[in-house]
């Protein structure tokens, strides 16, 4: 490494710091680097006081690491030439969880205010090492170091249920997080998938509701549902006696277990086990997978002996887990079947509530009594505030942000996890070349963006938030190395972000450190992804002249790229800048780093440029929230959708769509479409017809065309339909498009019975 002054190193930026080797992810508050280095060799010994137990914990902690990585048994509180102190102190400026380091040639002095600090110290210490650990020397390079969190709640969630980790794998899950210094572990136990908590009142919940009839050979929504007689060998679940044990590991890691018990919904696995605990009472099997249909996942609202139960359930998980909060689910919750139960009905009249929200509301509440009389705080998903928020409740935030900013206005605190980015089990590389996955995309720059508090809170409501987490929901992951390669690099970027100040962010700065962490994974064969190497293609419309923008994730890549329909390579153009586009053309790009093609699969964007382009629409029923794509203009934007829903799509819930486009003028036309896109799994169908008319006046409408749909809404494959009418040209100033509904989600289909959505990207008009 090369040497530099420190007057001259408090100048340098941060990346060039990390240039030098100062790879602590998550980035330390504030950093000064100092000439030499300190190595960990046979002269070093440790130093600290044997008689404080938290201390010789970390102490011992660190010494069996060095010991593993190099075989050095560091001598303990010897005179040696160089020593290596760890100690508690009172610091004023770090805080809780926070520490100072100090290192130079003959001395590493680690103090904090208490074990946390010391074992955050610790970490960031072993990230000062040499990753590639293979007859290394031991060199750390001399600095001083004052490090304490943003956000109290560094949060991660795993999802037991749909697929069961036994204890090893928690335990490594925990140690991952360490590393990172994420501090609550959120272990979803709980759901219709299988019960994972032994419950010594009620033995069943684990003897029946953990276990389900292996399909593990479909992906998780296409396995039918168990029949009869089928024998129930796939699951498992966590005695009292080793949840403690884990629990006990990861407080020696500073991190607290929130356990939850889902509740009143996705409780299929304890119906299983208790079928009097539903509405109907009917007797059922665990679920297997996907299919939801003939499943009671809920518990009757209007019993009390559920109330009864849920006590004695949780009497036992207070009795196990310290944590100061439990978390009780509270998401998803159908009300179908307590509209239908004489037991909730009467409930819902006795207690003069309103609805089924209400009755939600008071099931959360009474829940929340039991919890509080423990002496604990209920944590449960957004879904809590509908009907009225339990007065103590902590929320936690996952259909967007929405829910977090209403609690946090109420002085409720919040734990932000908003499926985008916060759903580490969505794809954030592909989809090509990754693992199926539930669907979503977040990216590891997507994260690495996040911002926990959400703009709308002024400063008093935004210390409601405590923090964020990322979920790991495990439908589709059901072994570690997968589990692995979801979490990885991502956590690393949610840790930057919740324990680093915003200041001290840097996109590069931490793909730089990320290599040195990839190597290490490297060695210990630890999964993770490779990275996002798709390239975005934006296009922005300025009144009707459309200019291209590339972008991909990748550090140091360039993009290149066709506009002949060709597969793009390194002999294809380059790209330096926004152009413009003047006529129909697909433009396909691909990310080059170091001279090799990264993409699996060219990005592509299909360009229409058409006679509507940047032209006013009016909507009859506006276009749903959740899919503004490009807003107003989006049908005459010129730019195609892709595969993908969440771009360039405008999506209509369970309405028709109706758009007028006025073209200003009186022009010669032939041919109008409209395309639209079927995606089965995420409830889109194509619509039933859509009807093109014509008019001079905007009054007087002649219809030109009629298309109707002639595919299936059973077919589960994505693809993208053009509605269209060619008829003799005429003249037209007024286009009016009608795509009619195909009505609610199909026999077969999660939703059935329910409203499906409508997505259209472009009309287009010739
Ligand atoms: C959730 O993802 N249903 C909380
Ligand atoms: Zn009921």
């Amino acid at each position: 490494m090369k040497k530099i002054s420190i007057a001259l190193w408090l100048l340098l930026p941060t990346w060039l710091i990390a240039q030098n080797h100062i790879n602590i992810i998550p980035q330390p508050v504030a950093v000064f680097p100092i000439t030499g280095s300190f190595i960990i060799d046979e002269n070093a010994s440790l130093q600290f006081n044997e008689q404080q137990k938290e201390v010789k914990a970390v102490a011992d902690f660190f010494s069996s690491t060095v010991k593993k990585l190099s075989g050095i048994q560091l001598a303990k509180n010897a005179g040696k030439a160089k020593r290596i102190f760890i100690q508690l102190q009172s610091l004023s400026e770090v805080g809780k969880e926070g520490y100072q380091l100090t290192i130079n040639p003959t001395s590493l002095m680690l103090a904090a205010n208490s074990k946390a600090g010391l074992l955050y110290g610790v970490q960031s210490v072993l990230q000062l090492l040499p990753a590639v650990r293979t007859n290394e020397v031991l060199e750390i390079p001399c600095m001083q170091v004052t490090d304490y969190p943003r956000f109290k709640w560094r949060g991660m969630h795993l999802d037991v249920s749909r697929h069961f980790f036994g204890p090893d794998v928690i335990k490594a899950y925990i140690d991952l997080m360490a590393t990172y210094k994420m501090n609550v572990f959120h272990w979803h136990l709980v759901d219709d998938g299988g019960w994972r908590i032994e419950i010594k009142k009620y033995p069943l919940l684990t003897k029946v509701g953990a276990w389900r009839v292996d399909k593990n050979n479909l992906p998780w929504g296409q396995r039918p549902q168990a029949k009869a007689g089928e024998q129930a060998t796939y699951g498992g679940y966590y005695t009292q006696e080793q949840i403690k044990e884990i629990i006990a590991y990861a407080a020696e890691k500073n991190i607290t277990i929130v356990p939850e018990i889902e509740m009143p919904g996705h409780v299929a696995s304890a119906i299983a086990a208790y079928p009097e605990l539903s509405c109907s009472q009917i007797p059922q099997l665990p679920l297997t997978g996907g299919n939801y249909n003939n499943i009671s996942s809920n518990y009757c609202a209007g019993n009390d002996n559920v109330y009864q139960f849920l006590q004695n359930v949780l009497t036992e998980v207070i009795d196990l887990f310290p944590s100061a909060y439990i978390h009780i689910g509270g998401d998803e919750v159908d009300k179908g079947p307590w509209k239908k139960c004489a037991r909730c009905q009467a409930k819902i009249k006795a207690n003069g509530l309103k609805n089924e929200e209400e009755l939600q509301s008071y099931f959360i509440k009474q829940i929340e009594k039991m919890v509080i009389a423990k002496k604990r705080k209920i944590i449960g998903w957004d879904e809590i505030l509908e009907g009225g928020l339990a007065p103590d409740a902590a929320v936690m935030s996952w259909r967007g942000e929405a829910g977090g900013v209403e609690a946090a206005k109420m002085h409720h605190e919040v734990i932000m996890s908003p499926g985008n980015p916060c759903y580490f089990d969505n794809y954030q590389a592909g989809p090509e070349g990754e693992p199926l996955a539930i669907g979503g995309m977040n990216t590891l720059k997507s994260v690495y963006d996040y911002e926990p508090i959400p703009k709308e809170l002024n400063s008093s409501e935004a210390k409601y938030v405590l923090g964020a987490q990322g979920n790991v929901w495990t439908e589709y992951i059901s072994t570690a190395a997968h589990l692995e390669y979801m979490i990885l690099p991502r956590m690393l970027a949610l840790s930057e972000v919740l324990w680093s100040p915003k200041s001290t962010l840097n996109w590069n700065n931490f793909n730089n450190k990320l290599k040195n962490h990839t190597k290490g994974f490297d060695q210990k064969g630890i999964h993770y992804s490779k990275g996002n190497f798709r390239v975005n293609i934006n296009t922005i419309s300025e009144q009707g002249n459309l200019k291209v923008n590339m972008f991909t994730e990748a550090d140091n890549a360039k993009i290149y790229y066709s506009i002949d329909g060709s597969t793009p390579d390194i002999g294809s153009l380059l790209y330096t800048q926004p152009f413009y586009i003047n006529s129909s053309q697909i433009i396909k790009a691909v990310t080059v780093v170091d001279g090799l093609v990264m993409s699996t699969k060219p990005s592509e964007q299909i360009f229409a440029i058409h006679k509507g382009v940047a032209k006013n629409v009016n909507y009859l029923t506006p276009y749903s929230t959740y899919y503004p794509a490009n807003g107003n203009n989006t049908l005459t934007d010129g730019i195609r959708g892709t595969l993908d829903h969440g771009k360039n799509w405008h999506g209509f819930n369970g309405a028709d769509l109706t758009a007028t486009i006025d073209l200003g003028t009186v022009q010669q036309v032939s041919s109008i479409s409209l395309g639209c896109i079927q995606n089965y799994r995420s409830w889109i169908f194509l619509p039933k017809l859509v009807q093109f008319e014509v008019s001079l006046d905007g009054i007087k409408y002649v219809q030109v065309g009629n298309d109707i749909n002639n595919l299936s809404n059973t077919e589960q494959s994505v693809f993208i339909k053009n509605f269209k009418t060619n008829f003799t040209e005429q003249a037209v100033r007024f286009i009016r498009v009608t795509a009619k509904d195909a009505g609610n989600c199909p026999k077969g289909h999660p939703g059935e019975g329910k409203p499906g959505w409508m997505f259209a990207d472009e009309i287009v008009i010739q």
